[in-house]
């Protein structure tokens, strides 16, 4: 993506979206196509972020992520269930105060709606093993009570996402894992964007 290579691209001549024509909008489909085909690679790249992170924790929050992915891996569970157990703190870089929603948005178009809910509730679920030390409701996954999706979030938090701190566990490198990020990334279940997609 150097400035050379962007600079000898073609480019849309519109100034106004509405003047927009259908050969710009071919220029435009067709470099999205290239930049969607690179999603695994810039969500690799910034889950790199989250190494040497500890915040104070007893490991660090890449280590968390791969041993949380680690678990459920060897628990038997889909890939897609997986790559979501890998990406759950992805957000807590640049959602610090909403991290559970970054991830569960990047995941959104290629999991099931259980594995998108687990993710994007997973912070409150997770709250019932230590809110109560920082005078949070330690309760606070009660409103969730009778969703479909309750008992998933709360056994993908009891068996990984809260087990996942221990220095001396095993956990799979990154490296393992990219193929399956890789694999479940190449096309969207669901996107408005699929329709588009689907013509290449
Ligand atoms: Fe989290
Ligand atoms: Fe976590």
């Amino acid at each position: 993506m150097d400035d050379t290579q962007h600079g000898a691209a073609e480019r849309a001549k519109f100034r106004e979206m509405k003047e927009g024509t259908a050969e710009d909008w071919a220029i435009i489909g067709g470099e999205y196509m290239a930049f969607a085909k690179g999603l695994p690679d810039r969500v690799l790249d910034h889950l790199k972020l989250l190494d040497g992170d500890f915040g104070g924790f007893p490991v660090d929050r890449l280590e968390h992520s791969l041993q949380t992915a680690t678990r459920a891996h060897r628990d038997g569970r889909d890939e897609r269930y997986v790559v979501m157990a890998l990406l759950h703190d992805i957000g807590d870089t640049l959602g610090s105060y909403n991290h559970p929603e970054v991830a569960a948005s990047i995941i959104k178009p290629f999991v099931s709606e259980e594995v998108h809910w687990i993710c994007q509730n997973h912070g409150a679920f997770q709250g019932y093993y230590y809110f109560h030390f920082l005078g949070m409701d330690q309760n606070a996954r009660e409103k969730f009570r009778g969703h479909e999706h309750f008992e998933a979030c709360r056994e993908f938090c009891e068996k990984y996402d809260q087990a996942a701190f221990d220095p001396d566990y095993d956990s799979e490198s990154l490296e393992f894992f990219e193929p399956m990020v890789r694999r479940v990334m190449a096309r969207p279940l669901a996107s408005m964007y699929a329709k588009a997609l689907a013509k290449e």
